[in-house]
């Protein structure tokens, strides 16, 4: 299904992005937000949203499917125009990713989501969106999120058939792109400006959306892995694992393991 094109016209009047771009196709729209970083004239926030990415990328070496329907959009933003310090701007995607249950949890009528750390959305034990913030040039980082909205797994990769899930197959009805961008971008600036002047209330939220509390995780950094117990995430925006060595706290890392496949539930 080709969803609606968003109204950029609205996402200009009601929202903080100065400058919108659609393409009915592209190859990643974090790569095209990273090239007008090092292009545009000014440093006013920029939003990129395409119907269908034929290279769209994920965390490391990751892809991200754009199935037909689905919403895909990077924003390429100044954080620090949001009084968001350099120390605080690993807690984005947590701000990203809370901005992003906010914005869906009304058209999921109860279903429950949340946050499956460092950088996804969950729901139902799937994946529903993804969250993937690079940095630009001239300071500048680019925000890019995958949600699958009015996509199906039926057309997905049969990989995803167990790993993904829909807005589409989840509520039997479309959701609107233009709605869910305004929602989103609202949310987003109002939790910037939280992680600026109160960034351990964006910490209690994270924890509060935290899925994987009490699952046993490994997450790997900076060459090394750890293994332990999740203990949600701290008011810094720390991952908390109990190990058998100690507590651990991690700010960035990957999950070794698809968290939603062959974790034991413990504690
Ligand atoms: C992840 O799951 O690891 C992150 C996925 C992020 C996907 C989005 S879709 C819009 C933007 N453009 C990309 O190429 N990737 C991000």
């Amino acid at each position: 299904m080709t969803p609606a094109p968003p109204d950029p016209g609205r996402l200009v009047r009601e929202t903080f992005v100065r400058h919108v771009e659609h393409h009915a196709v592209i190859g990643s729209t974090n790569d095209r937000a990273r090239e007008m970083a090092a292009e545009a004239a000014d440093r006013r926030p920029r939003l990129i949203v395409a119907d269908r990415q034929t290279a769209g990328r994920g965390r490391g070496t990751k892809r991200w499917w754009t199935g037909p329907g689905s919403l895909a959009f990077s924003l390429l933003v100044d954080l620090e125009s949001f009084g968001v310090e350099r120390s605080r701007q690993s807690m984005v995607a947590l701000a990203a990713g809370i901005a992003v249950v906010e914005t869906l949890a009304p058209a999921l009528e109860g279903i429950p989501l949340g946050l499956h750390w460092p950088n996804d959305v969950y729901a139902q034990g799937r994946k529903l969106a993804g969250i993937l913030i690079e940095s630009a040039a001239r300071r500048l980082h680019v925000v890019g999120i995958g949600i699958n909205t009015n996509n199906t797994l039926r057309d997905a990769p049969p990989e995803l058939s167990d790993a993904a899930v829909t807005l589409l197959d989840l509520t039997a009805r479309e959701h609107d792109h233009t709605e869910i961008l305004v929602g989103f971008l609202t949310r987003f600036e109002r939790l910037l400006s939280e992680l600026a002047h109160a960034p351990k209330r964006v910490g209690r939220k994270a924890n509060a959306l935290c899925l994987q509390r009490g699952r046993f995780l490994t997450v790997a950094h900076g060459g090394r892995t750890a293994s332990g117990v999740c203990e949600g995430i701290a008011p810094d925006g720390a991952l908390l694992l109990k190990t058998d060595s100690g507590p651990k706290r991690f700010h960035s890392g990957t999950l070794r393991e698809p968290p939603d496949r062959g974790q034991p539930l413990r504690g």
